[in-house]
């Protein structure tokens, strides 16, 4: 069932292993149109089985990584890249060991900077300079959070660091063994950033977020649903499975 709303296109997947695949070819896709791609990266349960999907794509010749160049959306503050839950590891872990993208070429934030702002600065002068995002990859939080911009009053614009939501530490707390590691803070691309990337691709799993999901669809537009400014966005691509578009699916079918 596929369906366009608002200018967004609505795809959606049996299963998780569905989303994924669709996912993966999108991105591929991408990077076959145009090998030198730059590429916004999410980190997260959700995009796991997509980073499968790629390497296998990649092992078995449909993708070649070589010039493409990436933008991570986030990173927890402060932790170490050698931190098994840094998402520098995850990257690393999922995706970058198992391709053949250049390791210039990869960009996440510094989780461990001692100079936030200036890291912060650097990093969106970094996007600018390499033309701006082709593809970004988002998740959504439970909480309507896309890279790590909390429901707010305001949208914030650029990089910067933020306060992670009680929400979002307990989502992420499966991730480790007590909640009490889970980091307080991370830097995040800002909206303004995600909103300058020339195509996006959102990805949701899970009954979990099937209320986020119709709020960022069919609700108002606000920064206390960060996702829902997609709605503005003239080239969005949102792929769920039956779980995650349960309270959708009559109204895209
Ligand atoms: C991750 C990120 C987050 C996640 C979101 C959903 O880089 O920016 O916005 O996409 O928290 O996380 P999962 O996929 O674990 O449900």
């Amino acid at each position: 069932m596929k369906n366009k709303i608002r200018g967004m296109r609505i795809i959606v997947s049996d299963t998780y292993e569905e989303m994924s695949k669709k996912a993966a070819t999108i991105v591929a896709a991408q990077v076959n149109l145009k090998p030198n791609s730059i590429l916004g990266l999410a980190t997260g349960g959700t995009p796991v089985g997509m980073y499968k999907e790629l390497v296998k794509m990649y092992n078995d010749d449909e993708v070649d990584f070589e010039d493409v160049k990436s933008f991570n959306l986030d990173e927890y503050y402060p932790i170490d890249k050698t931190n098994n839950q840094s998402y520098y590891y995850y990257m690393n872990d999922n995706l970058f060991k198992h391709i053949n993208m250049k390791e210039d070429n990869i960009n996440i934030p510094n989780g461990h900077a001692e100079d936030i702002e200036k890291e912060c600065y650097e990093y969106d002068k970094n996007i600018y300079n390499s033309g701006g995002i082709d593809l970004q990859v988002l998740g959504i939080g439970t909480n309507g959070h896309i890279g790590f911009n909390e429901p707010d009053l305001t949208f914030e614009s650029g990089t910067h660091k933020v306060k992670l939501d009680d929400e979002t530490i307990k989502a992420n707390s499966r991730f480790f063994d007590s909640i009490e590691e889970v980091p307080k803070e991370a830097i995040s691309m800002g909206m303004k950033t995600i909103m300058q990337s020339r195509k996006i691709l959102l990805l949701a799993n899970g009954e979990a977020k099937a209320k986020i999901i119709e709020k960022m669809l069919f609700g108002e537009i606000s920064p206390n649903v960060p996702a829902s400014i997609l709605q503005l966005h003239p080239h969005v691509i949102v792929i769920l499975d039956k779980e995650a578009a349960k309270y959708i699916e009559d109204k895209v079918n």
